[in-house]
This record gives C-alpha cells, sequence and structure tokens, in this order.
C-alpha cells in the first residue's frame, strides 16, 4: 500500500455485510459498498475476520499446525499474523491504552518486516506447537475487542490516518484467506490417506466428462493504453497497482477460455516435459531437478489415466476444469508448444477493463476451478476473473514513478519487486470483493502451489 493508500476507502456498503459468527460457514456474498463511517468500517472489519476464523471451523487442531514445506504456513500461524498485523499498524502505535496479548507474539508472527524487528524463522513456523489454536483463537478475539474500542473511541484526526489502514489489514487478511487454502491443500496432498475435508463443487467421474469448449480468438487492437490506477480516496488499492501510466500494446489476440486439464493432457502426451526446445532454460532446469511431469497435484495411474488430488479428496480429472498447480515455465512451455505464448499483464489489464468483477472466487467448504461447461455462453472471453491465476510473461516490478510508502508498511509489496512473475485475475480461493482489473499477484515462477493456470495469447499477424 501507499501513502497516498491511506487516504482511501474501499466500496464497502457495510449495511450490506453478511454477519458471520465465528464457527459458521461464511457467506458468499461479495463484501459489498461504501465505507462512510465508523460502524460501517467496524462491519467490514467483523465480516472479513470472521471469514478466517469460520475456515479455520472447518478443519481439526491438527490441520492448523502442520508446515509442509518452507513457502506454506500453517492455518494456525495465518489466523495469528494477521492479528499481529492488526496489533503491530493500528493498535500499538494508535491505541494508548493497548495491552499486548503476548509480548512473544511480536517476533513469532512478524512475518518479514524488518523495521518492526526480528522474525521467527519462516521455514520454522511448523515447529510452533504453542501457541495452540486456541490460544491463537483467544488472541484474535483480544485484538478484535481493541480494535472496537478503537474505532469507537479515536478522535477524528486519529481516525483519518488510521481508516485506510484498517482497509489495508483487512485486505491483507483476505490474501492470507487464500493463502490459507492453498497451504492446506499442499500439506494435505502429502497425506497418503487424501484427506477431503471440504466439499466437492462439481462432480468428477468419468460418466461425468464433458467435450472440451473449442478455443477462438479475441482480437484487441493495442494501441497507448492506460495500465494501473492512481490511488483514490474513494477506492482501496495495494500501492503496487499505481501510478497510472500509459504503455504501448501492439495488436493482439487472446483466448476465450483458460488452457483446460483436456487441452494440458494433449501437452503431455506429445511428450511436452520431455522436450528441451519448449522449455524456458530455468524451467527445463526444474524439469530435471525436481521430475515435474505433470501439474502438482495429478496422480498418474498404472493404465496411463491421471486422477487429480482436490480439497474435497482425489478426483477423477475432468478435461473441462481449468488446468490450475502450474508455474509460470509450465504455462510459458505449454503457450510454446500451443504456437502461442502468455499474454502481458498489460495485455490482460487492458481485456479485462471495464468487465464485471465476476467469477468463480472462493466458496466455503468447496474451492477448485471450475469446469469449462458450466460457464459456456456467448462472451468471446470468459473466465476472466477467479478459477485460476493467470501467468503473464511480465516481471514483477515498479510501475513508472512507483514510490514505496515510508516505515515499516512500505515493506508490504515494493521490496520483492525481483525475480517473480505477475499473475492476473484471481482464483477459486480469492475472496469475493477483493479482486480488481488492476490488480498484480506476483510469485517466482518455480511457484506451483497456487491456483495458477494460463490463458494464451498470440501476436496480430503482420
Ligand atoms: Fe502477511
Amino acid at each position: 500500500m501507499s501513502t497516498q493508500a491511506r487516504t482511501n476507502s474501499p466500496k464497502v456498503h457495510a449495511e450490506t455485510a453478511p454477519k458471520i459468527q465465528p464457527g459458521s460457514t461464511p457467506s458468499i456474498v461479495p463484501a459489498p459498498v461504501v465505507l462512510t463511517d465508523r460502524p460501517g468500517h467496524l462491519a467490514y472489519y467483523h465480516w472479513v475476520r470472521a471469514g478466517s476464523e469460520a475456515f479455520a471451523a472447518m478443519l481439526e487442531p491438527e490441520d492448523m499446525a502442520i508446515q509442509s514445506m518452507p513457502d506454506a504456513s500453517p492455518t494456525k500461524w495465518h489466523l495469528a499474523h494477521t492479528s499481529w498485523f492488526f496489533e503491530t499498524f493500528l493498535l500499538l502505535p494508535h491505541a494508548p491504552h493497548y495491552t499486548p496479548f503476548d509480548e512473544s507474539f511480536s517476533v513469532l508472527f512478524n512475518s518479514y518486516y524488518e523495521q518492526i524487528g526480528p522474525q521467527w524463522a519462516r521455514a520454522q513456523r511448523g515447529q510452533l506447537s504453542r501457541p495452540t489454536i486456541n490460544q491463537v483463537l483467544n488472541y484474535r478475539t483480544h485484538v478484535n475487542a481493541a480494535m472496537e474500542q478503537l474505532i469507537a473511541t479515536t478522535s477524528q484526526s486519529t481516525w483519518e490516518t488510521i481508516r485506510i489502514l484498517i482497509i489495508l489489514g483487512l485486505n491483507h487478511e483476505q490474501q492470507h484467506q487464500e493463502l490459507m487454502a492453498t497451504d492446506l491443500k499442499h500439506m494435505l496432498a502429502q497425506n497418503p490417506l487424501s484427506p477431503a475435508p471440504f466439499d466437492a463443487p462439481f462432480k468428477h467421474t468419468p460418466q461425468n466428462i464433458s467435450p472440451l469448449s473449442p478455443l477462438s480468438w479475441s482480437e484487441l487492437e493495442g494501441g497507448i493504453v492506460s495500465q494501473g490506477r492512481d490511488l483514490h480516496p474513494e477506492e482501496f488499492a495495494f500501492d503496487n497497482e499505481g501510478p497510472c501510466h500509459d504503455v504501448v500494446l501492439q495488436p493482439y489476440l487472446l483466448a476465450n477460455r483458460l488452457v483446460t486439464n483436456g487441452d494440458y493432457l494433449a501437452f503431455i502426451q506429445d511428450k511436452g516435459y520431455g522436450r528441451s526446445e519448449l522449455w524456458l532454460s530455468d524451467g527445463w532446469a526444474d524439469v530435471r531437478s525436481h521430475k515435474w511431469a505433470h501439474p502438482l497435484y495429478w496422480r498418474a495411474q498404472e493404465d496411463g489415466s491421471y486422477t487429480e488430488y482436490t480439497l474435497a479428496g482425489v478426483q477423477a480429472l475432468d478435461l473441462s476444469q481449468p488446468v490450475t498447480h502450474l508455474s509460470a515455465y509450465e504455462a510459458a512451455a505449454y503457450a510454446q508448444w500451443a504456437g502461442a505464448r502468455l499474454p502481458r499483464e498489460a495485455e490482460l489489464e487492458h481485456a479485462t477493463k471495464g468487465k464485471a468483477l465476476t467469477g468463480n472466487f472462493y466458496a466455503p467448504g468447496a474451492i477448485a476451478p471450475h469446469p469449462h461447461r458450466a460457464q459456456r455462453d456467448e462472451a468471446p472471453l470468459q473466465q476472466l476473473f477467479g478459477d485460476c491465476w493467470e501467468w503473464t510473461q511480465s516481471a514483477y516490478s515498479a510501475y513508472p514513478r512507483y514510490q514505496a510508502p515510508r516505515g515499516a508498511v512500505g515493506e508490504y509489496n515494493g521490496k520483492f519487486m525481483c525475480n517473480q512473475m505477475v499473475l492476473r485475475g484471481g482464483s477459486c480461493a480469492t475472496p469475493h470483493g477483493h479482486m480488481r482489473t488492476t490488480y498484480r499477484n506476483f510469485f517466482p515462477a518455480g511457484t506451483r502451489w497456487q491456483f495458477s493456470g494460463l490463458r494464451l495469447a498470440l501476436d496480430t499477424p503482420a
């Protein structure tokens, strides 16, 4: 977030925010509306916070403590860290009588903020059997009570300062809600019992597999187009989405839909993982060193077919479902094999401008990309939002005139602008109301545990 963002507020209509009690299943109604007053902000605060607790309520305590790899964190850590964020950036500096729940948490749940102080090693978050999940939930309750007090009683001048920090904290928590889902999936996928904590949102049976929809292309003119957004007092955005600036796009073509499991299966059957000419050099090195032969959660069967591990357990591979859990290297190799390329992030942003922010976003207890057949319609560009993040060929870097905010909160985005690639559009694990056409997600190119897939692009023939 930026210094400008501190004066922003989101379009969230608090009066329509659903009421959620911890332990209940959250509504999937998009977080709504225009925050105009303190009660509105408080309602939005509770709506987001309760969503995290409702996710945890669907799990067992043992599910929430394990860390399956350094990049993924236990659910319990996410629940605590998101509270640490409010404690660190809101309560300690702005609530005069606030008493920390536990002084040791300032280190245990600091993720990467060097200006705040030392951090418990990221790769060792799974070693924290204590605090227990109940202690972490009590920590959340403690922070929530203090936040209620702060929002209700702070002076008007302080309110003007902290309002956007609260919204930043809630968007931060929504990002961690997505990570809770992807980290949980990675952890459960290591278990030979193939746990199925959630429902299957769609039937994945061989009898139910529908034929692929034909690929078609939309031609976009390009030219001088605007990218990004100037941060605005009425609309929250992360600092890395701005400033708005011009870019030049050559005419280009975008595929009507995401690449499906069926599309990707053809790449595998054509020995795509064995053909070095299709791969970026670093990607080919990963293929060989990690012995990649299919997407992360596919499981090869003796008869040559594949199943896929999902949060609803092992399912038959649905050929119409968007392929996901791909690295950028696999996405680029597939595009090369298909005679196409990955889109640039400016191309996807230009194509989505003005489009409704609807799609297959997070649904409580049922998280999976939707089979394409269910979304088939006449729109020339489908699945622009939700289902799976779309890898781009654009490196994550600063837009012209970008400046990270001053202070520790400036570490949120700016310091990661190196060695990562941009993804666009959100996924089936992205909370409703969290997406924007300018939203920039970013991960190293070898990352596979996010819901990441691709849409093909082409240069318009000269
Ligand atoms: Fe964080």
